[in-house]
C-alpha cells in the first residue's frame, strides 16, 4: 500500500497521477487539514506535522510514503527519510524541465513562501537555473482558494493575474505547489496559450512506480481511502472540485511528534 499526505487537498493531484501510473496499487491519502496551510508555519512545526503524518501512514501499513506537498518536502524530507522505515518520495518544483523548456530565459515559479525560502529551492536554482531569470512568486492565497473549492471563480482568476503580472515575460510557469494543478485552466487563461506550464505530479508518480518495482510492492485492487485531520464535512465540497467526484472522507486525530 502507498501512503500519501499533504497539508490538505492539493496532494490529490499527485494521488491521481500515481493511480494512473499504478492502477492496481492500493492508496491511502491523508489530508492534514487541521494544520492547512503549511506554507506560513515555522519550519519546526511543518517538520513535526510531516513526521506525525508519515508515521501514521506507516502504522496503517504504507510500504512507500509520498510527501505530496512541496512545502513539507522542503522542510522535512531529510528527517522523514532518516526516521521512517520505508522509502519516502518527495516533491520538487520542476525548475530543471522549466530551464530546458524556456526560449526567453525567463521562468516563473508559483509556490508557497515556505518552499521559495527553503535551502532546497535555493540549491535547485543554483544547480539548474544560474543562467535563467527566475521569478519566485509566493501564492499562499491560491492554496486557500483551492481548499475552499474556488478553482474556477473570477476572484481566483484575479489573484492569479495579479501574481503573474510580476512575471509577464516568463514563457514557462512551474507549479511549485500541489494545490495548483487544478488552477491550470485559469493560469493558462491569464498567461496565454503559448506559455508552458510544468506540473511535477507525473514525474513523482513515475519515481513512485520505480520504487514500487524495486521493493516488489504487491498488487492490490486499486483502492483509495481518504482521511483528514480536519472536519470531513467542511472540505467535502472542495474535494469534489479537486478530485472531480465525491470520495468518502474519514476524520482522524494525529498528535504532532
Ligand atoms: C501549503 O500547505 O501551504 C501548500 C502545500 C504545498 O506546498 O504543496
Amino acid at each position: 500500500m502507498i501512503g500519501i499526505f499533504d497539508s490538505g487537498l492539493g496532494g490529490l493531484t499527485v494521488t491521481r497521477a500515481i493511480h494512473e501510473r499504478l492502477p492496481t496499487a492500493d492508496l491511502l491519502y491523508l489530508a492534514d487539514s487541521a494544520y492547512c496551510p503549511y506554507g506560513p508555519r515555522p519550519v519546526e512545526e511543518i517538520r513535526a506535522r510531516a513526521l506525525a503524518c508519515g508515521q501514521w501512514l506507516v502504522e496503517q501499513g504504507a510500504q512507500i510514503v509520498v510527501v505530496a506537498c512541496n512545502t513539507a518536502t522542503a522542510a522535512a524530507i531529510e528527517v522523514l527519510r532518516s526516521t521512517l522505515p520505508v522509502p519516502v518520495v518527495g516533491m520538487e518544483p520542476g525548475v530543471k524541465p522549466a530551464v530546458a523548456a524556456t526560449r526567453r530565459g525567463k521562468v516563473a515559479v508559483m509556490a508557497t513562501s515556505g518552499t521559495l525560502a527553503s535551502d532546497r529551492f535555493r540549491a535547485l536554482i543554483n544547480a539548474y537555473a544560474a543562467e535563467v531569470e527566475v521569478y519566485a512568486l509566493a501564492c499562499p492565497d491560491l492554496v486557500e482558494q483551492v481548499e475552499a473549492g474556488a478553482i474556477a471563480d473570477e476572484y481566483t482568476k484575479t489573484l492569479i493575474a495579479n501574481h503573474l503580472a510580476a512575471a509577464a515575460d516568463a514563457d514557462v510557469i512551474v507549479l511549485g505547489c500541489t494545490h495548483f494543478p487544478p488552477l491550470t485552466p485559469l493560469i493558462r487563461a491569464c498567461a496565454g496559450p503559448e506559455v508552458t506550464i510544468i506540473d511535477t505530479g507525473p514525474a513523482v508518480a513515475a519515481q513512485t512506480a520505480r520504487i514500487a518495482e524495486r521493493i516488489g510492492l504487491p498488487r492490490g485492487e486499486g483502492t483509495l481511502r481518504c482521511f483528514t485531520t480536519g472536519d470531513p464535512e467542511a472540505i467535502a465540497q472542495a474535494l469534489v472540485h479537486v478530485w472531480g467526484e465525491p470520495l468518502p472522507l474519514t476524520a482522524v486525530r494525529i498528535e504532532s511528534v
